[in-house]
């Protein structure tokens, strides 16, 4: 027993702070390659109370904490790297209002984002972020990680959902940000400002969120191309010509076979597919076909499409492109995954990049994603030394930036893109990065190590 975890235990009793090895096991990982670290000790608070009380305590004493949501990030965030304690909110789980008349939800950390979707269809309203792990991943999470997903191409990132929130900085002083009503424009947006800050500012104890109206039932128009260059010019020819689908995603050749199962058996010669999920195509066939004719129309007909108009057989796709992170994990002895985006009518150089690097370093590769919003997760793959994986990404980023783009869309850069951040933000901006961060946590002590 360490003496953090003696000390933790005195002070909030045996109920909060977790003496269970595999809770704390699975508190040293999240789902990137940042290797794992067994934390110290591992607080699960049902109240935020407790959480004041262990950043009173951590200021005093002076341990890190990592706050933690349902640990499926994709970037280390949640790594306890420093040791110290480990905040896991998973038990904070209340839907505290679900509010169909004005439009929005309150809710603790620790509610899962399907959870709030499920509710919020129920309640007759909707709630579109959809990250790929939405099942299990944690609000918390999604909003420390300004999470995205194939819906943020009409709908927007999770942030254009938070309305505020309350938290608590280290040192233990609990406040809200943000507002109820869907405007508002009063002091600094320090709503947004933690939103997508990692767990490095404050600890999120509860959300207040924006939902909106339900929109007519979707379907999935699956279109295979011939090659990944016909795909991915497809997306600029559907925006340019006003089609702006639910979600608008991309898949490779190999992605698609990474894809491939019971529920979606793609055709052997398509080299690239899009995903395009339309508003009301349950009910009205005639709304895929005018996606249909805009491409023919446009000289990039696909090679051939599905239509999938029940929940069933389109939920059955989307499993299959969900779990296509996973599924390349397992066909790969190493993988690294990147998530950059940049913007959208610069896709086909960035994908005819992603090849020529792979197929220099001697490197399998697969591309799939948020094609929509240029975002893409470009996978290095190798079943050999995968020394080659730094050079790799090193030209990714060299080649993302030249474009104008981002080097993280999505996944943030918690600990395994902090060395490349001085290559996308001036010192300036690095300079103002670090003065935001000493305003609320002056010791270093919250999510230390990620980020900056
Ligand atoms: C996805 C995750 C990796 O889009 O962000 O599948
Ligand atoms: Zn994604």
């Amino acid at each position: 027993m360490t003496d953090l975890h003696t000390l933790l235990l005195r002070e909030l009793g045996p109920e909060i702070v977790c003496s269970d090895e595999a809770l704390t096991r699975d508190c040293s990982h999240d789902e990137s390659e940042q290797a794992p670290a067994i934390p110290d000790a591992v607080v699960a608070p049902t109240d935020p109370l407790q959480v004041e009380t262990l950043l009173r305590l951590a200021a005093e004493h002076r341990f890190p904490v990592t706050p933690r949501g349902a640990g499926t990030g994709k970037s280390g965030g949640s790594v306890p790297v420093r040791g110290g304690a480990v905040l896991t909110l998973h038990r904070m789980d209340h839907v505290l209002e679900l509010d169909p008349e004005n439009l929005l939800a309150v809710v603790e950390p620790g509610v899962t984002c399907a959870r709030l979707q499920r509710d919020a269809e129920a309640a007759g309203v909707f709630y579109p972020p959809d990250p790929a792990s939405l099942e299990t991943c944690s609000l918390g999470g999604n909003v420390a990680e300004n999470a995205g997903g194939p819906r943020a191409f009409r709908y927007g990132v999770t942030r254009e959902y938070v309305l505020g929130l309350e938290a608590v900085r280290m040192g233990g002083e609990r406040f809200d940000v943000g507002h109820r009503p869907v405007k508002g424009v009063s002091g600094y947006d320090l709503a947004a400002l933690l939103t997508g800050s990692e767990g490095t500012l404050a600890v999120f104890t509860k959300l207040i969120f924006k939902l909106i109206p339900r929109p007519g039932e979707p379907g999935l128009l699956i279109l295979y191309f011939p090659g990944l260059q016909d795909a991915v010019r497809a997306v600029t020819v559907l925006v340019q010509r006003r089609f702006f689908p639910m979600a608008l995603e991309l898949l490779d050749r190999p992605s698609l076979e990474a894809a491939r199962g019971p529920g979606f058996a793609p055709p052997d010669d398509a080299g690239g597919a899009l995903f395009c999920e339309l508003e009301g195509l349950a009910g009205d066939e005639a709304i895929g076909r005018g996606v249909l004719d805009c491409l023919a129309d446009a000289g990039c007909p696909p090679s051939g499409f599905e239509l999938r108009r029940d929940p069933e057989g389109a939920g059955a796709a989307w499993d299959a492109r969900r779990d296509v992170s996973k599924r390349l994990k397992a066909r790969f002895a190493h993988k690294i995954s990147e998530d950059v985006a940049v913007p959208r009518a610069l896709l086909p150089e960035l994908v005819r990049n992603v090849g020529e690097i792979a197929d220099g370093l001697g490197l399998d590769s697969a591309c799939y994603g948020h094609a929509g919003d240029g975002n893409l997760h470009v996978n290095f793959l190798t079943d050999k030394d995968p020394q080659g994986f730094l050079a790799a990404v090193e030209r990714l980023f060299r080649i993302t930036l030249l474009l104008g783009g981002t080097l993280s869309g999505e996944h943030g850069i918690g600990t395994l893109k902090r060395r490349f951040l001085p290559a996308e933000h001036a010192p300036a901006a690095l300079a103002m990065f670090r003065a935001v961060k000493r305003a609320w946590d002056p010791l270093d002590l919250l999510n230390p190590g990620k980020i900056l």
